[in-house]
């Protein structure tokens, strides 16, 4: 089986989650691992979509919400050109199964993730969800991601390459 982590950044943490999910999926299968503005709309060949993104303004970024987070990040962002909202809202399913994933602030909890977003427009697009959105925490909004949150997306991402194959 053959799964693609397809993930958005602004700070890196999402990015780093995203890696170790991939890390996870390896166990059970081929994981490659590519940032939103260099993943093609055609699924073929993928057998299992994990994608994930920031959770802004309570769900997935924004044009307007990733202006902001280009303003606060010292070395500039890693997703510049995309988002997770518009590689969506063009990606074939292409007969590809699905799961979601997001980072969120820590503290304060605020309501909305960007995977419960992401896996609704992905239902909407013919996806077939297998596994619930999951998210990991930043103790702020440029990270670091909070203690152990690496190892539970590693762990994560090898569960869900045990469920589907
Ligand atoms: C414009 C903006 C809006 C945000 N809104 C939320 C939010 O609604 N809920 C939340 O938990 N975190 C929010 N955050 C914090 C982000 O989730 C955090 O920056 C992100 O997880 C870091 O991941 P990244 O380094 O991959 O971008 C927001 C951050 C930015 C920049």
């Amino acid at each position: 089986m053959r799964a693609l982590v397809v993930f958005e950044s602004m700070f890196g943490n999402t990015q780093k989650v995203a890696e170790a999910i991939a890390d996870g999926l390896s166990i059970t299968m081929t994981a490659d691992i590519v940032e939103v503005g260099s993943a093609g709309t055609s699924l073929e060949g993928i057998d299992l979509l994990v994608a994930g993104g920031p959770t802004h303004a309570f769900g997935m970024s924004r044009v307007s919400t990733r202006e902001s987070a280009a303003g606060q990040a010292a070395g500039g962002v890693v997703s510049k050109s995309t988002g997770l909202r518009e590689w969506l809202s063009e990606v074939r399913a292409d007969g590809a199964v699905v799961a979601t994933f997001d980072t969120k602030a820590i503290k304060p909890r605020l309501p909305g993730s960007a995977a419960h977003a992401a896996r609704r427009m992905l239902r909407r697009r013919g996806f077939r969800p297998v596994a619930a959105p999951a998210s990991f925490y930043v103790t702020g909004t440029t990270g670091p991601l909070a203690e152990g949150e690496e190892d539970r997306a590693r762990a994560w991402g090898e569960q869900l390459g045990l469920a589907v194959t």
